[in-house]
């Protein structure tokens, strides 16, 4: 976390994530980075059961030749409710459309929380977290060894809205209120570690201002080299398929169609939020962003109000702050950044294989 931390090398990531199509494009976004070293990647249900995530996860890492990479299996679903997930959002696999080729390699033995627990015991302030997924691992792990925390370098969570509606209920986020009370715990577990190392949360009041297109796409597969001319319309008949000669370019094209449809059918226009690459972003460099620091709960109890993310802005509540909330940033240096990346890395896996 660059801004965080004034490093200049490479930062080491412990990724959790419940892939999904946005979490798909972060992990690529990663991986094209030469800045990032993604040291594990954990698996959360979420958009779809576990199993799945962890399959789509070591699918794309060894679509891009990442085969070293840990992914770990998180639990089957939140602390203390049932697991919800979204395949109508995200496709029956949570890939959209795309049909990615079964992986070989198997997740690590051991379990996401345990990975947690492990990997910032043997790297005590090195590594930064980034949750785009519910955070029961995390909790699960931070119940596992209370000090994680403050072992981490930095933390960035995709997740709640600040002052803005929800996209789940009306006021409440998705990765929150699919498990509220692992998000209650996390926040909680963070509240006394030092400010500048407070989790920095990407709520929908900043990612649904970054707003993928077709033309990005199109830019996106022209960069990679990919042929023919990469074309997404609205009119097109929904699942029509990528025929781009580039994989990356295919397998990308074919997930964010899903995700274009999904975002119409729900009267917000042919265009995709892209969240969890914006967080995969501010995890490698913060200063992306401005911020507002605030003291951040959950409510886990409210009859129409569970999994609203509540921020006390004004220290209210007497509780110093644990959370810095990404609130402003250059949406568009951010999409550009993405899909040049993004090119690069379709570009070299074409070349290398
Ligand atoms: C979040 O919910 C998930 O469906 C997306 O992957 C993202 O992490 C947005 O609310
Ligand atoms: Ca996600």
């Amino acid at each position: 976390m660059k801004g965080m931390a004034e490093r200049t090398d490479r930062i080491p990531l412990i990724v959790d994530v419940d892939t999904g199509i946005d979490d798909s494009v972060a992990l690529l976004y990663l991986l094209a980075r030469d800045d990032a070293d993604v040291v594990a990647v954990l698996s959360t249900a979420g958009n779809v059961p576990t199993a799945q995530v962890a399959a789509n996860n070591l699918a794309w890492l060894e679509l891009c030749g990442r085969t070293d990479v840990e992914v770990a299996v998180g639990a089957d679903g939140p602390l203390s409710t049932p697991l919800r997930t979204t395949e109508d959002t995200h496709g029956p696999q949570g890939v959209g459309y795309a049909v990615l080729p079964e992986p070989r390699l198997r997740p690590s033995e051991r379990s996401a929380a345990e990975a947690w627990v492990a990997l910032t015991r043997e790297r005590p302030g090195e590594l930064v977290g980034l949750v785009t997924g519910p955070l029961t691992n995390l909790a699960l792990a931070i119940r596992l060894d209370p000090e994680l925390p403050h072992r981490l370098r930095g933390l960035v969570v995709m997740g709640g809205a600040f002052d803005y509606p929800g996209n789940t209920t009306p006021v409440a986020e998705w990765n929150i209120s699919v498990d509220p009370e692992a998000a209650a715990e996390v926040f909680a577990a963070f509240s006394d570690v030092p400010h500048e190392r407070s989790p920095i949360v990407c709520g929908l009041n900043l990612t649904e201002r970054i707003i993928l297109t077709p033309e990005h796409v199109r830019r996106f597969a022209e960069l990679a080299g990919s042929t023919p001319t990469e074309s997404i319309s609205a009119d097109d008949r929904p699942g029509t398929r990528s025929t781009a000669s580039n994989r990356v370019v295919r397998h990308v094209s074919d997930a964010v169609r899903f995700y274009f449809e999904f975002h119409r059918d729900h009267a917000q226009g042919f265009i995709a939020h892209l969240h969890d690459p914006f967080a995969a972003a501010v995890a490698l460099d913060s200063t992306i962003a401005r911020y507002r620091s605030a003291t951040v709960d959950v409510e886990t109890d409210g009859r129409i109000t569970r999994g609203q993310t509540v921020a006390d802005w004004h220290g209210l509540w007497g509780r110093s702050s644990n959370a810095q909330i990404a609130w402003e940033t250059d949406e568009k240096a951010f999409l550009d950044d993405l899909i040049t990346r993004l090119a690069g890395l379709a570009r070299r896996i074409e070349r290398q294989s």
